[in-house]
């Protein structure tokens, strides 16, 4: 299936849907704290779903070649770059937590992720975790009619290389609607003026993994899921889902609770 561009109808199913993603995530913020486990976050995140009437879409999820996904959401914590499982280990101060919500409602998805800084964290952490805030956000701003999503890629590879750290390169930002991963793939680093025209009603996650050291990842243990960076560094992960205008972006997965974009972001 080709990219997919959303008509009015389907701009008010993505904003609903997105909206509620964000919620789940607002919900979580205060439980999010040192001694609570992966897994009650994801009884609470699953728990909040029911209330609001949207479904988890990684809950059973299983793309060729995996076991279906067992948790309503993903937690990736420290050196775990992305879709690690809840469980039952607690969190404790001074680890960094990525929470990445995925939901369905009336069809449409929405998906977006935040970093959670347990307790408080050593200054090395605190930078990681607001430079790839700060990646995620040069990438969205470039987003409008005429760009190319290597324009988007190389924004946010700039950034993060500037602050020496590195971006990784197996998972990317896609394509979303009325499915979870659709055309075309967002990756976090490329060339100016080259791959995918934006266009408007097209709508996408934009989603950078940075690591603080080298950007090889591996598959980790045996749960057929679980990426984590080879050197053990930590790893850091922001998502919204962007909608294209006609004139420029329209963030689609905020929420009272989201944070505050950058300074450097206007209007
Ligand atoms: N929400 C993730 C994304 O941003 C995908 C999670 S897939 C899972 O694309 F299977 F790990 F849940
Ligand atoms: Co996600
Ligand atoms: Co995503």
């Amino acid at each position: 299936m080709g990219i997919t561009y959303k008509d009015e109808q389907g701009i008010q199913g993505m904003r609903t849907a997105c909206r509620m993603a964000a919620e789940v995530l607002d919900h979580l913020t205060e439980h999010i704290k040192p001694g609570i486990t992966t897994r009650e976050i994801d009884r609470l995140a699953s728990e909040h779903m029911k209330k609001q009437g949207s479904i988890s879409a990684t809950l059973g999820y299983q793309p060729s070649g995996y076991p279906p996904y067992p948790a309503s959401l993903c937690t990736s914590v420290n050196h775990v770059v992305c879709h690690g499982i809840p469980n039952d280990k607690p969190l404790k101060k001074g680890d960094i937590c990525n929470v990445d919500v995925t939901v369905i409602k009336d069809g449409w998805y929405g998906d977006t992720s935040r970093m959670f800084i347990i307790g408080d964290a050593s200054i090395a952490a605190r930078r990681l975790v607001s430079v790839t805030y700060d990646a995620m956000w040069h990438g969205i701003v470039q987003v409008k009619p005429g760009v190319r999503l290597g324009d988007v890629g190389w924004a946010i590879q700039k950034f993060a290389e500037s602050h020496s750290f590195s971006v990784v390169r197996e998972f990317c930002g896609h394509g979303i609607g009325k499915n979870f991963h659709e055309e075309p793939q967002v990756l976090h680093y490329g060339k100016p003026g080259t791959l995918e025209e934006l266009k408007p009603g097209m709508t996408f996650t934009i989603e950078p993994m940075i690591n603080a050291g080298r950007r090889d990842v591996k598959e980790f243990g045996n749960d057929g899921r679980t990426i984590v960076n080879k050197d053990h560094s930590l790893s850091a992960q922001w998502e919204h889902t962007v909608l294209v205008t006609d004139t420029g972006y329209e963030v689609l997965t905020l929420s009272a609770g989201s944070p505050a974009p950058p300074a450097f972001v206007k209007g």
